[in-house]
């Protein structure tokens, strides 16, 4: 029988009941001060708990991996019991969920550092580009990124650390586990691409080297709370915030073979065309060559994210592409996404304004499909 979006996937030890995932999404909603998961949150991802697995929302896993204002983390007492309200929220409505380990690098601010430290990156270049920062009146304002600190050996092994004790405290916040962020631009992916990592140590130069930090990372992780726990999200090829490389077939073939060896829960990548939020609608045949590339070096469950709708999504999964489709922008305007898909009913349009910030309007507000009253509150 041909794979659909219907068709159940076990993941690690979790039983998916169809393979319609929640891509992480950003809502910059957590209660403060503290960036602590508040009754709000609790209350988005129970509505979303029909999803196969949620990922949540990238959350730091350090005040030094903060990037943009009002993001959670989960390196603080607090923080880890407002995530536990929000795994028991997710589990008690049926559903599973991992939570998604950030760490921005230098896509971040002096005043979201504590003592107003510059954010550390693979070297002191600057991303061209902006993040999201409180001004001196309390409200949210974009800046330029500054000329980041170039990371000590010290400082790679201490972030490390940190991604240990996050995956840790994720864990204990009742987590089924942890997905890497090692995408968009942040400080894994800075040090993976060779035109944001000139380093001239074992962390820089050829292939293996850049890879090196991801692979430190996923291997501590998976060592402390195990690989049927812990997923890694890539963006091959991605463009967002000055990203690039060189050999780009070398770079993401290898991590993928790397990876491979490591009995991930899954690995997750984000389609080439996929810039940020923003689909490119040029398209080059690199792109495609890329995904087939990584899928064949890797045989674990491979998750694709980025721009799918029901039809293209079946036939990602019919033609192998992928084993389970993640679902960004549809999951924040529709709930009850795979229910909708089940019942092949309309999709609500998201509103690209309450996006991030803001109320619990365009944030919990969106209403649920019935067939026989249509879409109900
Ligand atoms: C509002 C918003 C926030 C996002 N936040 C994250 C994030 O925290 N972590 C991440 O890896 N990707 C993030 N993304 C990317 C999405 O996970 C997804 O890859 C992208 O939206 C493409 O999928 P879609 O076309 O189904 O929306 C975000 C996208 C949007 C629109």
């Amino acid at each position: 029988m041909t794979t659909n979006l219907f068709s159940p996937i076990q993941i690690g030890t979790l039983e998916l009941p169809h393979r319609i995932a929640m891509a992480p999404l950003t809502r910059s909603r957590a209660g403060q001060p503290g960036n602590i998961p508040q009754e709000m949150n609790v209350e988005y991802y129970r509505q979303r708990a029909g999803a196969a697995l949620i990922i949540t929302e990238a959350t730091q896993i350090s005040q030094q991996g903060q990037g943009y204002a009002w993001t959670p983390g989960i390196h603080s007492a607090e923080q880890i019991a407002g995530w536990r309200k929000v795994s028991e929220a997710v589990h008690d409505a049926g559903g599973r969920i991992f939570l998604q380990l950030w760490h921005v690098g230098r896509v971040s601010h002096q005043s979201l550092q504590e003592n107003g430290a510059l954010p550390v990156a693979p070297s002191a270049i600057a991303a061209p580009g902006k993040t999201f920062i409180v001004d001196a009146d309390g409200k949210g304002a974009w800046a330029d990124v500054p000329v980041p600190q170039e990371l000590t050996i010290n400082g790679i092994a201490a972030i490390v650390a940190d991604y240990v004790q996050a995956a840790r405290n994720a864990i204990a916040a009742g987590m089924d586990g942890v997905e890497i962020h090692a995408g968009n631009a942040y400080l894994i992916d800075s040090f993976i691409n060779s035109n944001s990592n000139k380093r001239s140590d074992r962390y820089g130069g050829n292939v293996t080297n850049r890879a090196r930090f991801l692979l430190e990372v996923v291997d501590a992780v998976t060592a402390a709370i195990g690989p049927e726990r812990t997923g890694v999200r890539l963006t091959p090829m991605g463009r967002f915030m000055g990203m690039g490389d060189e050999t780009p077939l070398e770079t993401w073939g290898y991590i993928a073979h790397a990876l491979n060896s490591r009995n991930l829960a899954y690995l997750h990548l984000v389609e080439p065309a996929i810039v940020g939020t923003v689909k490119d609608h040029t398209h080059d045949p690199m792109w495609d060559e890329v995904i087939r590339l990584m899928r064949k070096n890797y045989n674990g469950t491979l998750i694709l994210a980025g721009g799918y709708d029901f039809e293209t999504a079946n036939k990602a999964l019919a033609a192998r592409r992928a084993d389970i489709i993640a679902f960004g922008r549809p999951f924040i305007s529709n709930p009850d996404l795979p229910e909708r898909f089940r019942q092949n009913a309309p999709l609500t349009p998201a509103d690209p304004a309450t996006f991030f910030g803001g109320t619990a309007v365009g944030y919990t507000d969106y209403s649920v499909f019935d067939s026989k009253g249509g879409v109900v509150a």
